[in-house]
């Protein structure tokens, strides 16, 4: 089996950072010492120097949605290359979704798993749930039995079928959930709120319209309401993509009653607002939840440096410039963004900026939380002995900006296209083999393994 040897590095994990070696056997991180003596481990030892660099657990990008079938059409990045652009962000796990496909969860979720065959990183799945059926909780149990430990659960989109309306319904399942020990996401904006000021405007249609035709009361509402049942029925839930003070507010509301929330936030929340969404290339930056404003913007990057938000994923759904500027009609221009492989660096720079944001605290956002979150810990998610080989080497003083010609999406653009940022990933590791060293992709595909949540 092959074994490396890395070097000279600081090790940066959640609750620790020190200057030590690593050595992988196989799959696994065996060792981690203060000095670990070439002379020691056997001559076929493929030594890597990581002098001046930092040595952090492989990332867990904990919400993308990789070739999403959706309105017709399908997302930019396969599978392949969703797993090559994220291995670039020091990325070598993501928890991505099967969607419900209302006949049963089981057939969804192997139908997605299939497909998910060609990843070259490894891969866990949410399993989306758009509708109540009497037999729910036998429908839950078998996909729990193949791994499942998240569901998805929507607040809004009644228009294309994936919202259970009845508070009853919803109780059901989320009964169901807690009793499998199944965590419950929610995508959290209020159908009604959106569906109302809609059946009300009188204004244009345009990417900028959209921030305010799905306004951050209807977050807000959604998070109260879902907050209210997780309660009374004493369960942690989980908040994908948190986008707004005002969703912040009504989970310290919550938290203070005693509810037990999980929040997630997203790189574009915390770093773009919706001046983004005005001129020519707006239709690029439109996504649901919408961008929000830049006090939106601080009152996030507040949160997350006191701690208040637990996990940074990215809702990486990327579509081609072309299929984002087919429409300039903010109801039909297909919404998300790519995002997975600039994550860590604007991170880090933001860390910088602030002052108050160490790497180890970016490795617990992103890959210690949502591996604890997601029951992948400790095979994920720490540099420890007897977990999973997955390192990313940092260069954390290397400045460069982000340019849509030179980042990884078959998206064709970045979001982030122009801003100066400070760390890049060297190299990224997958239980014990390069796939991205100087550059250069080395994944495999159908590399990528299966995890079962193990909660
Ligand atoms: O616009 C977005 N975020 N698309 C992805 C699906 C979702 O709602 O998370
Ligand atoms: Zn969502
Ligand atoms: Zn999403």
């Amino acid at each position: 089996m092959a074994k490396i040897l890395i070097k000279d590095g600081l090790l940066v994990d959640t609750e620790w950072q020190r200057h030590q070696d690593i050595l992988i056997d196989g799959s696994k991180i065996v060792r981690i010492a203060p000095h670990i003596d070439e002379s020691d481990v056997s001559p076929d030892v493929n030594i890597i120097s990581a002098d001046g660099l930092c040595v952090l657990p492989g990332l867990i990008d904990a919400h993308t949605h990789y070739h999403l079938v959706s309105r017709g059409t399908v997302t930019a990045d396969s599978f392949p290359e969703g797993s090559r652009l994220a291995a670039f962000g020091g990325v070598t796990t993501v928890v991505d979704f099967a969607d419900d496909n209302k006949k049963s969860l089981l057939s969804s979720f192997e139908e997605r798993r299939r497909e998910m065959r060609s990843m070259g990183i490894d891969y866990a799945l949410h399993q989306g749930v758009y509708a109540y059926r009497s037999d729910i909780k036998k429908e839950l149990e078998e996909v729990r039995k193949k791994g499942i430990g998240t569901i998805k659960i929507f607040t809004t989109y009644k228009n294309v079928g994936y919202l259970v309306e009845k508070r009853d319904e919803l109780e059901e399942i989320f009964k169901a959930a807690k009793e499998l020990g199944i965590m419950v996401s929610i995508h959290c904006e209020d159908d009604k709120i959106i569906t109302d000021i809609d059946k009300n405007w009188n204004g244009t249609y345009l990417p900028k319209d959209h921030a305010d035709m799905r306004p951050s009361e209807a977050e807000a509402e959604a998070i109260r309401y879902v907050g209210s049942i997780a309660g009374e029925l004493d369960m942690p839930i989980y908040i994908v993509h948190l986008s707004s003070a005002a969703g912040l507010e009504e989970v310290r509301r919550l938290r203070n009653k005693g509810v037990h929330l999980i929040v997630e936030t997203t790189p574009h929340y915390l770093f773009l607002d919706r001046s983004k969404l005005e001129g020519p290339d707006g239709p690029l930056y439109v996504m649901t939840p919408p961008l929000r404003t830049k006090e939106d913007n601080e009152a996030l990057q507040e949160a997350l440096l006191e701690g208040e938000i637990q996990v940074v994923a990215t809702d990486h759904c990327s579509f081609t410039k072309e299929q984002k500027l087919s429409s300039n009609d903010c109801r039909t221009i297909y919404p998300g963004i790519p995002g997975t492989e600039e994550m860590l660096p604007l991170l880090h720079t933001f860390a910088i900026s602030s002052g108050r944001l160490s790497l180890s605290q970016i490795v617990n956002l992103t890959s210690t939380g949502p591996a604890k979150a997601f029951g992948l810990y400790p095979t994920k998610g720490t540099l420890s002995e007897g977990s999973d080989a997955d390192i990313v080497l940092f260069n954390p003083d290397y400045s460069w900006t982000i340019n849509s010609d030179s980042i990884h999406s078959a998206s064709g653009y970045s979001a982030y296209d122009g801003m100066t940022v400070t760390g890049k990933v060297v190299m990224s590791i997958l239980r014990g083999r390069i796939i991205m060293g100087d550059g250069i992709y080395l994944g495999l595909e159908g590399d990528g393994q299966y995890l079962k949540a193990n909660r």
